[in-house]
């Protein structure tokens, strides 16, 4: 199975994703990662994985509608099965949905449909929940919605700031979302 990754920043999830197929614990390859900001620090951790990195910007076009066009163009160019979003800051378009009909998957860092959008972690801090966690869906028009692949719990302890809940997040995220992944691609 042909994966890409589109990620627009860190890249952390990425690279947890990346040594898995490396340690042969995912039976694919990443064939494709594509950030949405030429700079984003995620295209440095490609690079160091040897993996085909592309790069634009949505600002390079007339309309979003151009931009999605030249990105299915580029999934097709690759020959991608598996559209996998880690920490991809943008909803998808139609066209690229009907393209990869439940073959799109994202990760998000709360229980949905509990605090999606851009701030998961620090919402249900500030929230006062005991517990959040970590979604990993499949992608529809929404903003992280989409049918409910995966979901595991963390607990906010009292005395936790931000900062520690990040870390427990993250530290999540790196296990699941590749443990997922192998298991999609198993079934597939
Ligand atoms: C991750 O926590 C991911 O769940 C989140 O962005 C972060 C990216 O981190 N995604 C969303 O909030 C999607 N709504 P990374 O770049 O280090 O992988």
């Amino acid at each position: 199975m042909r994966i890409a990754i589109l990620a627009s920043g860190n890249g952390s999830n990425f690279e947890a994703i990346a040594q898995a197929v490396k340690e042969k614990k995912i039976a694919a390859e990443i064939v494709l990662l594509f950030s949405d900001h030429r700079d984003a620090y995620v295209l440095k951790r490609g690079e160091k994985f040897a993996i085909s990195c592309e790069s634009f910007e949505l600002k390079e076009f007339p309309n979003k509608k151009k931009y999605e066009t030249a990105l299915l163009e580029l999934l097709n160019q690759y020959r991608v099965d598996l559209v996998v979003l880690a920490g991809y800051m943008r909803i998808i378009g139609k066209e690229l949905l009907a393209a990869y009909p439940k073959r799109i998957i994202n990760i998000h860092p709360a229980l949905l449909p509990d605090f999606p959008g851009l701030h998961g972690i620090k919402d249900a801090y500030e929230a006062g929940v005991s517990e959040t966690g970590v979604t990993i869906h499949y992608v529809d028009s929404g903003v992280d919605t989409g049918p409910i692949i995966a979901q595991k719990k963390v607990s906010i302890e009292k005395n936790d700031h931000l900062a520690d809940l990040e870390t427990k997040i993250h530290q999540l995220e790196h296990q699941l979302y590749p443990e997922i992944l192998a298991k999609i691609v198993n079934e597939q």
